[in-house]
């Protein structure tokens, strides 16, 4: 039983509890209190949006910015110091708003298509199977450290053309970027930053002189109207680390534990591998690998929910909530349904930020579930669901551990 939302604490997103099983308290907020506030403890505080159909206008709103100039702002006014965004985080697609957003927008529809996505299917089959080789002979391997999080690192490389030998750096900054705070500064972490944009800038002057088949050749070699400056495509390479590596091992992780844990929806999958295209919709609805990755800055009072947010707020879009928001989804959506129509979930957002790399996170995510489950027929947890963890993050789901035996 969870108590009434009035008793929430003022922290109620950031405790533990919430971490580990949020749905019961979400689905009391869709119910009492569908926006709800939400206080940090460095003073600050957030709007959060619960139901699906609140979020969707929140996401189609653009009084509601996405710019990360206008939240560096707010951050500096709230801590009393001048903070500004570093280039490699100012100049993409995924931090700012139009006009600026349009042309970096267009730019990664043309470079990276559903069939630049889709070409990578043979690569991805074999990093997958490097990374469970290494796997197969550790008595109790754990599927999160030694597959879900490095597969999306080493896939989002090669799309962007990194050289094999530089994929363990490639995880090293991926971790780096992971952890990265802008009002914590870290020496550890800037020298990590720094590395990495260091490899970048020699990466792009390399395919300005040698194009490859990649995203980032594609990119530099762009007709000319639709070429980025050099800042922009360094800071594009950030946009694609940091948008996909988490939330794809979140989803891969995720995806794995609920089979595990649904033998009827796995054998299924197994014995007809033409469904696996067709249940990614709802796995990723019923897994929701992020939690808020939605953030927004209102920029003029908006009203939202019957309450109205004042200019110059945060605001949370809830993904994991509107996932299970039976105005959306009638049917049980606690329940894993892979016979569900066309789930339309929110798990890639809404709008004209909706995620580039959709098509990609999909394909990355049905191949490593699939040659995992094929390779070991007789796999199983090596814990109780129970036992099963969440990490504590604010934007992404991802399991701790994922202890298995590979042979039953
Ligand atoms: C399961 C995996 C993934 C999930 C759940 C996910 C989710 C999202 C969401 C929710 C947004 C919109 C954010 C907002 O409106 O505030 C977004 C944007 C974006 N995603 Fe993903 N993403 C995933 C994988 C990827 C991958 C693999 C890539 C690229 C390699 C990628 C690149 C991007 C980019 C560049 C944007 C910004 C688009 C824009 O602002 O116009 N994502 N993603």
């Amino acid at each position: 039983m969870v108590a009434g939302t009035r008793n929430l604490s003022k922290f109620w997103m950031l405790t533990n509890d919430f971490t580990q099983n949020p749905f019961p308290v979400l689905e009391h907020l869709r119910r009492e209190s569908p926006v709800r506030e939400l206080a940090f403890p460095d003073g600050g505080r957030a709007w959060v949006v619960t139901r699906y159909d609140d979020a969707k206008a929140a996401l189609a709103d653009p009084r509601l910015s996405r710019d990360i100039h206008v939240q560096y702002r707010l951050m500096s006014e709230r801590i009393g110091r001048a903070l500004t965004p570093p280039p490699e985080e100012a100049n993409h697609l995924a931090n700012l708003e139009p006009p600026r957003h349009t042309p970096l927008r267009k730019a990664i529809s043309f470079a990276f298509t559903p069939r630049r996505a889709e070409a990578l299917r043979p690569r991805i089959e074999r990093i997958a199977d490097g990374l469970l080789d290494r796997l197969a002979d550790r008595p109790v391997p754990d599927l999160i450290a030694g597959y879900a999080d490095p597969l999306p690192v080493i896939v989002i490389a090669e799309l962007m053309g990194v050289p094999s030998d530089a994929w363990p750096d490639f995880l090293r900054w991926s971790t780096a970027l992971r952890t990265h705070s802008p009002t914590e500064g870290s020496g550890e972490l800037d020298r990590n930053i720094q590395e990495l944009s260091g490899f970048m800038r020699e990466l792009i002057a390399s395919k300005e002189r040698e194009p490859g088949e990649d995203l980032l050749s594609a990119l530099i070699h762009a007709d000319p109207e639709r070429r980025l400056t050099p800042t922009e495509i360094l800071s594009t390479g950030f946009a694609l680390m940091t948008g996909g590596n988490d939330t794809t091992a979140s989803l891969v992780g995720g995806v794995i534990a609920a089979l595990l844990t649904h033998p009827v929806e796995r054998a299924r999958l197994l014995e007809e591998p033409g469904r696996w295209g067709k249940s990614m919709d709802e796995l990723i609805r019923y897994v929701s690998p992020i939690s808020n990755a939605l953030q927004r800055v209102s920029t003029e009072p908006v009203e939202l929910g019957g309450v109205t947010i004042p200019a110059g707020e945060v605001v949370i879009i809830c993904v994991m909530s509107t996932n299970r928001d039976t105005s959306q989804f009638p049917d049980a959506p606690e329940e894993l349904d892979l016979d569900r129509d066309k789930p339309a979930h929110l798990s890639f957002g809404f709008g004209i930020h909706y995620c580039s790399g959709a098509h990609l996170a999909k394909l990355i995510t049905e191949i490593g579930a699939r040659r995992l489950f094929e390779r070991f027929p007789d796999l199983t947890l090596a814990v109780t669901p129970d036992r099963l963890r969440y990490q504590r993050s604010p934007v992404v789901r991802p399991l701790e551990e994922l202890p298995v035996q590979l042979h039953g």
